[in-house]
């Protein structure tokens, strides 16, 4: 691949290359790059590494390329009710409008019909990984993870446990057939064929959240994961005020909601920790400790009206962050509008900070995210924070090619992006096309949709994007 990319370095910083040449193997690794190859170079750059036969797919004008985006944090079953439910705070948004919805998966033709359309729309915005809920349903989940599996997209699937505290013709009769269940699911997805070297799709624990699942379940689950270190647990933490309180009560022992997890053996390096908007300072500690990650998902705190996560307190401690869309908490699937409700959950916090803070010597905390650490957590933190950060999240020898092209010019039919590839700099110095690159990134991050991202790939394979379809 041969063209403008932008690749996130640090939470800080990313890189912009106008002419950046990537060597991507066939088992859809990457082999080597090169940055800043003039044109007039390319044959003589190809040919000092021995690929003089190669195929090279360059990026037109108004093209750039960028890591494909990480979802930390979905629930597939809640397509169907995207935008509905805001009049609701958790606990009533769970029994009014979602356990109705999860429980419909029990009929396995409406989950393929309904995974198959909503797997397609996430690859197509741009998430090439994603961690995925399904419903309580064993039989469902396997439907969800064979057409992730089929559709070539890099995921996370796991079955809610969920035993109490829920409705009775959505609930798990108990503690062992919950268990049952997840091991058959595990056990599913770990022989589907891999794609290639890699296994792109592998299970993931999913014990809903503490309040639907009895000490028993808990404990089991712990037992389960502490069998395979590797096997990702993810859940939600302390989202609500009226769940932190409840989870209290139903753990009078634990001495904090992240207590629980820690109590039961489900807090570890690759537990996927989705909201954390109240924790105490003893249970950031305790995450920090334990170096699990946290999925920020604004448009849901937002939404379901929870509040506002203090992200920027997470990332100066130290604690990998990603973000989620948290469909439908969250009313858009899309990874771009995580990205620009946590620019905005970042200001609302830092105008609300206490004017002393803005002075303070915190790296983050308190203050708007910069576009380069938005770009971060949309690729490389939520690799990190799903323990891909060796294959993913960005571009690197060994790593895997997951990838988009964005399209900006005006063919894309997006007039929020109008007027990008006008600018003088497109025929500039280097220097100028760089800054350059700074704009379309910005402009794609706040006013891009799917009409730009034009190729998605996943481990080198095209999988999604305009060009797909066509
Ligand atoms: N807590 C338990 N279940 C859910 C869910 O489906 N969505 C959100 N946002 N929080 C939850
Ligand atoms: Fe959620």
């Amino acid at each position: 691949f041969y063209g403008a990319v932008i690749n996130p370095t640090s939470l800080t910083s990313y890189s912009s290359s106008p002419y950046c040449l990537i060597a991507v193997g066939s088992s859809g690794d990457i082999n080597w790059i090169v940055n800043d190859v003039a044109p007039h170079k390319l044959q003589d750059t190809l040919a000092s590494k021995g690929c003089v036969d190669a195929d090279v797919i360059a990026l037109k004008d108004g093209e750039f390329i960028i890591p494909g985006f990480v979802d930390t944090h979905t629930h597939a079953p809640q397509i169907p009710n995207l935008g509905t439910g805001g009049q609701y705070q958790l606990l009533d948004w769970l029994k009014y409008i979602t356990f109705p919805m999860e429980a419909k998966f029990a009929d396995v033709a409406f989950a393929r019909k309904t995974y198959a359309s909503v797997v397609r729309r996430i690859i197509d915005s741009g998430t090439t990984t994603c961690c995925y809920y399904g419903t309580l349903h064993l039989e469902a989940t396997k439907v969800l993870a064979d057409i992730v599996h089929s559709l070539g997209q890099r995921a996370f699937v796991g079955k809610c446990n969920m035993n109490r505290e829920c409705p009775p013709d959505y609930i798990e009769p108990s503690a062992e057939s919950s268990v049952k269940d997840t091991r058959a699911l595990i056990t599913h997805i770990k022989s589907l064929p891999p794609h290639g070297h890699e296994h792109l799709v592998q299970p993931v624990i999913t014990p809903r959240f503490a309040i639907s699942c009895t000490d028993d379940l808990l404990s089991s689950l712990g037992t389960l994961a502490a069998s395979d270190p590797n096997l990702r647990i993810q859940t939600h933490i302390s989202e609500n005020l009226g769940e932190i309180n409840f989870t209290k009560e139903l753990f009078p022992k634990a001495p904090s909601y992240a207590g629980v997890y820690d109590m039961f053996g489900l807090l570890r390096d690759n537990t996927i920790l989705a909201h954390a908007v109240h924790l105490g300072e003893d249970e950031i500690q305790l995450i920090k400790t334990k170096n699990a990650g946290i999925s920020h998902c604004p448009t849901s705190n937002f939404n379901l009206n929870s509040g506002v996560a203090p992200v920027g307190l997470y990332l100066d401690k130290g604690i990998k962050v990603g973000l989620g869309t948290d469909v439908s908490g969250g009313f858009n699937l899309s990874m771009l509008n995580a990205i620009r409700n946590a620019s905005i959950a970042a200001k609302v916090r830092s105008m609300q900070a206490p004017i002393t803070s803005t002075f303070s010597s915190s790296s983050f905390a308190n203050k708007p995210l910069p576009i380069p650490t938005l770009l971060y957590l949309a690729t490389a933190g939520g690799a990190a924070v799903c323990g891909l950060e060796k294959r993913i999240g960005s571009f690197a020898a060994e790593k895997s090619f997951d990838a988009l092209f964005v399209n900006v010019r005006p063919d894309a039919g997006n007039i929020g992006l109008l007027g990008l590839t006008d600018s003088p700099a497109v025929r500039g110095s280097l220097e100028e096309k760089k800054k350059l690159l700074d704009t379309w990134l910005e402009r794609f991050l706040f006013c891009g949709d799917d009409r730009n991202i034009q190729c998605v790939y996943v481990q080198g394979r095209l999988v999604g994007g305009r060009s797909f379809h066509r």
